[in-house]
């Protein structure tokens, strides 16, 4: 820990005499040094950002007021040593994705059941093939080979960039570094671990070294990989298992089995316990079996993956947003502990939810310590599940009262149940009527289960949430102002921050106002400036992000993109919602035609614009930015991209579901119903009401063939 005792460190330092001067650079030096190794070496920083950013100020005042102490090793030498992102970035050009979870047999039954109907395989005696291997729990690695070598090793980052490890990679021995008979671009994924022996050596050696030593094997193998000097990672035991594949200049194999089986021939390890499963109750066998041997594998698994075996199904099902339909994680169950609940909190999110925190007696469960479990709703509180149905046996949960707590996956902590022989609090907990930050009256509204602040915007609670959500990763992601800024620009009276537009302003009133940012909390003239330009550099923003950003209730990421593409523009968008009727005609109806809009969503998005101080705020706002239309420029090859289409009728050679995905896919934008507005009527045998009403209206329409041999599938 650095010497903050050290007088000379808070004395200024025109009084500081040349001996004190000369104590006080020899102290910094170690300091900054010692922070510099927990921060990169160890990857657990010792001090925060800003006494950094104090010492290393101090350091540079002593120096310049006393030239001829400089030390040989001075810290002001020592070029942006604490950069946050010391790695390069690599772009995925194929998403690192996650994978959708089951958590028992029946989630196993209705996986296969979900893929079976998108496929159209519906008769029992079709058999479907499924690989299933154990799920390692370690960190990604994605690894790309060109004419055989290694060039780049990358982690998985948020998804789409992920931090360039290559050198650290090369220090691990399950990745070969030249690879021969293998397609000429070749990115094999997979998981990097540390086995159970191994970690326990590397604490018992970090230990007797005074050094970092780590909570479980995964941590050990991330702090291992994100090593920036890979000389320390090179003397790291990690391991790699290949279990899937990126960027490929030639097809490994037709299935994911005998792809798996051509890596292994290439020379990557691949898990002995992958297996082909004919059927969902094959897939609960294996992953039974591989349950009982998990004590024994010598590494952690946290569950077992199964994925669909033909890669020609793969590519039919294709992916959600973050996750591919084609594949599932069957989870281990989670592992449990009792403790006690020592406190209700109430938390008031972004749309004015009132969520029940238990604040925990900490406790361990599954190797992390837990002290706040989710408490969901007041009906949960009192024992009452989400279908009107009695949950733990109709118990209610106390204050005081001894609770078992659960973690399935990264979730967060659930409570599984209450002992109430030992309970001491004699009253039920009553949940609030009144917002705790705002008193302003909390209702629920008919079949809600969740009680609501009816404070708007006017609730401090709200408001510091939504702008947490505005400058979220998916909104707009603004550099150096995260959660944690904008709360702090919230309760800052004198350059405050309570609405989006304000972010957008705080440079003007930043240089014209008597406060400055600089000097103040951390901020450095570098910083500021750096701030700005970051905040500058999201005045350009696209639709989608924008219409996410505002926050408004039930509308998430991707209807977000599929409104703002359905709209084009900020002005025709902006005009619908302003002159909508709810529930009433042609703009509500095309509103509610765009697939994946439903009633409840679009009340909300009219009511967000028509609501007067909310609609003042989104204003404000509007005139900071400059809304890019929605860019089509991946999909302008295809020429169905841009385009609005219906499917009506029976569809013989895809499903529904299937026929949407595909269409969107390429571009097109998916109605159910036919309007002028509609480009493409695709109609299958027994279309009906919709074919003459796209006739009359002199929409194309094509049958199911045309439209495959239109996008090119055929
Ligand atoms: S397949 C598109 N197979 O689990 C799906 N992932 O929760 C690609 N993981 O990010 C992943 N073992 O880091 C796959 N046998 C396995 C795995 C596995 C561990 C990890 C992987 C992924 C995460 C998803």
């Amino acid at each position: 820990m650095p010497n903050l005792q050290n007088t000379a460190y808070d004395s200024p330092v025109d009084v500081l005499t040349e001996d004190q001067a000369r104590d006080a650079l020899a102290a910094l030096a170690q300091d900054l040094s010692d922070a510099n190794k927990a921060y990169h070496t160890d990857d657990a920083p010792k001090i925060d950002d800003a006494t950094y950013d104090h010492l290393k100020r101090k350091n540079a005042e002593i120096e310049a007021r006393f030239p001829h102490l400089k030390r040989a090793d001075s810290p002001s030498d020592q070029v942006g040593a604490r950069a946050a992102d010391g790695f390069s970035k690599v772009a995925h050009e194929i998403k690192m994705l996650s994978l959708g979870n089951a958590f028992d047999d029946a989630d196993v039954f209705d996986f296969d059941e979900r893929i079976r109907k998108y496929l159209n395989i519906t008769t029992a005696d079709e058999t479907l093939a499924y690989t299933a291997e154990p799920k390692i729990d370690g960190v990604s690695l994605a690894l790309t080979y060109k004419n055989g070598a290694l060039i780049t090793a990358a982690t998985r980052g948020d998804g789409e960039i992920g931090e360039n490890v290559t050198a650290n990679a090369l220090t691990i021995q399950d990745i070969p570094q030249h690879i021969e008979n293998a397609p000429e671009l070749l990115e094999v994924r997979g998981e990097v671990y540390m086995s159970h022996a191994d970690f326990a050596a590397l604490n018992a050696r970090q230990e007797a070294t005074g050094g970092k030593t780590f909570a479980n094997p995964r941590n050990a193998a991330a702090g291992s990989l994100r090593q920036l000097d890979s000389t320390i990672t090179s003397e790291r035991p990690l391991r790699f298992f290949a279990y899937a594949w990126g960027v490929l200049s030639s097809p490994l194999a037709d299935t994911q089995f005998a792809s798996i089986e051509r890596l292994a021939a290439l020379g990557f390890a691949i898990n002995p316990l992958t297996k082909i499963c004919k059927s969902p109750e094959a897939l609960i066998a294996h992953y039974t079996d591989i349950a009982a041997a998990r004590a024994d594998l010598g590494y952690d698994i946290d569950g077992v993956v199964y994925k669909v075996d033909a890669l020609a199904y793969q590519r039919r099902l294709g992916f959600r947003s973050t996750t591919p339909r084609w594949a599932i994680a069957h989870k281990f169950p989670a592992e449990l502990a009792w403790t006690r609940l020592n406190a209700i909190d109430i938390q008031v999110g972004r749309t004015g939810a009132l969520s029940p925190v238990a604040r925990l007696q900490p406790v361990t469960v599954g190797g992390v310590v837990v002290s706040n479990a989710t408490l969901h709703n007041e009906d949960y509180i009192a024992g009452i599940g989400g279908d009107g149905q009695p949950i733990r046996d109709g118990q209610d949960i106390r204050c005081g009262d001894m609770v078992q707590v659960y973690r399935a996956g990264d979730v967060i902590p659930k409570i599984a149940a209450v002992d109430i022989s030992k309970r001491t609090q004699s009253k039920p907990y009553v949940f609030p009527d009144h917002c705790p930050e705002c008193a302003s009256p909390a209702i629920r509204e008919d079949g809600d289960a969740v009680r609501r602040c009816t404070g708007g915007l006017i609730c401090p609670a709200q408001a510091v949430e939504r702008l947490k959500h505005f400058v979220s990763r998916a909104a707009f992601d603004i550099e150096g102002l995260g959660a944690k800024q904008v709360a702090y620009f919230f309760d800052d009276d004198t350059l405050p921050v309570k609405e989006p537009a304000d972010i957008f302003t705080l440079k003007d009133r930043d240089e014209t106002g008597f406060t400055k940012l600089e000097n103040r909390d951390g901020f450095g003239k570098t910083s500021v400036k750096k701030l700005f330009q970051a905040i500058d550099e999201k005045r350009t923003i696209p639709l989608n992000r924008l219409l996410f950003s505002l926050g408004i209730r039930h509308l998430g990421e991707s209807s977000a993109a599929l409104i703002a593409r359905h709209y084009g523009g900020w002005a025709t968008l902006e005009r619908a919602l302003t002159t909508a009727t709810i529930g009433d005609g042609d703009i509500w109806d095309y509103l509610l035609s765009i697939d994946g809009v439903g009633a409840v969503m679009a009340t909300s998005l009219v009511m967000a614009f028509q609501n007067p101080a909310e609609r003042a705020s989104i204003d404000r706002l509007i005139a900071q930015l400059d809304v890019q239309d929605m860019p089509q420029v991946a999909l302008s090859q295809s020429p169905v991209a841009g385009k609005t289409v219906v499917f009506t009728g029976t569809l013989e050679k895809m499903t529904r579901a299937e026929a949407k995905a595909r269409a969107e896919s390429h571009g097109a934008k998916v109605s159910g119903s036919v309007s002028a507005k509609t480009d493409i009527l695709v109609a299958g045998p027994g279309a009906g009401s919709k074919a003459t009403k796209a006739e009359t209206l002199g929409v194309t329409v094509l049958d199911e063939d045309a439209w495959i041999a239109l996008i090119g599938e055929a």
